[in-house]
């Protein structure tokens, strides 16, 4: 515990006050932030043959969730965060605009201030991409970003390099494919600039009208525009050690979302190195097959 707390402490005297961005992390941040996430994993409560005991780093903070109502709509962020803030002994609460004074007038700022008043940490998830900064540029608390449109999901990603490193005791040298919506699933805008720091050139393969945006491509990085019905030949060429698949996130664009639609199936799995991870963000919707959720190479729900 002695050591846990040391290293909690490394991670809070760590100079940068607010989660906003991947960018705002170095290769060695992220692997202390790793090896700290290992070392909390046993208190985590996941293991429910082991009887749960709050590691109290955190009792008497307070942290305050900002998830905007019905456009942000949210499962394992809205969930994780709290459960976590609770394993570690402090306590939540939930802003809610629509019933809060914005609906008189009051601005985004002075709200902030006040939340911020209230909190010790702030975690925002936000259909417009500037909303986490203008709460981080106001509040006198920590504010952490839970996904900003479509722009990053940066905890996200280290969740998915955490993931890497369990399954493959690295990240340097892995080959990996993201496929999907690039241009509008914000966890492969950090999830690409993630991998860069540790030398890793993300292959992007997407349909014609969903490719990474400019701002998101890093050096390295390579695309393939396909026929999505064709993902498992471009996939069996490419041979990566991951396979990052994400949702059409219809839900950003209008008109006909169903023309980028693919599966990855049996099918697909059986042109994969038997040795490979298929990974998803979640929620998915008929881009994973149920027939693949007990291949061994399946982690996503990890
Ligand atoms: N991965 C993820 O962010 O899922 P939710 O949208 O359900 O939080």
């Amino acid at each position: 515990l002695i050591n846990l707390s040391l290293l909690l402490l490394k991670i809070l005297m760590w100079n940068r006050k607010h989660l906003l961005d991947i960018d705002a992390f170095s290769r060695d941040d992220i692997e202390n932030l790793i090896g700290l996430a290992g070392r909390l994993e046993p208190f985590s409560g996941i293991d429910k043959s082991k009887k749960f005991k709050p590691l109290g780093l955190c009792r008497g903070q307070i942290m305050t969730l900002w998830f905007e109502p019905g456009k942000e709509n949210s499962t394992r962020t809205f969930g994780s965060f709290p459960a976590a803030m609770m394993r570690l002994g402090g306590s939540c609460k939930v802003f809610d605009e629509t019933t809060s004074s914005m609906m008189k007038g009051e601005s985004l700022e002075d709200t902030t201030r006040i939340l911020s008043g209230h909190s010790d940490v702030i975690v925002d998830r936000h259909r417009d991409a500037g909303h986490v900064y203008t709460v981080a540029s106001v509040s006198s608390v920590p504010v952490i970003n839970a996904g900003n449109g479509s722009a990053q999901h940066p905890t996200q990603t280290l969740l998915d390099l955490y993931t890497m490193v369990k399954k493959f005791g690295r990240i340097e040298g892995l080959k990996v494919a993201v496929v999907g919506d690039l241009k509008f699933g914000r966890t492969v805008h950090s999830l690409v600039k993630g991998l860069e720091k540790f030398g890793v050139h993300a292959t992007g393969i997407c349909p014609q009208g969903l490719e990474m945006p400019g701002e998101f491509r890093t050096s390295g990085y390579e695309e393939r525009i396909i026929d999505m019905n064709d993902t498992g030949q471009a996939l069996s060429e490419l041979k990566p050690d991951v396979v990052y698949a994400t949702r059409i996130q219809a839900e950003r664009f209008s008109g006909n979302s169903e023309k980028y639609n693919y599966v990855i199936n049996k099918k697909v799995l059986s042109m994969l190195p038997k040795n490979a991870a298929i990974m998803h963000p979640l929620p998915r919707i008929s881009e994973l097959s149920r027939e693949i959720d007990s291949d061994e190479r399946s982690v996503y729900f990890h």
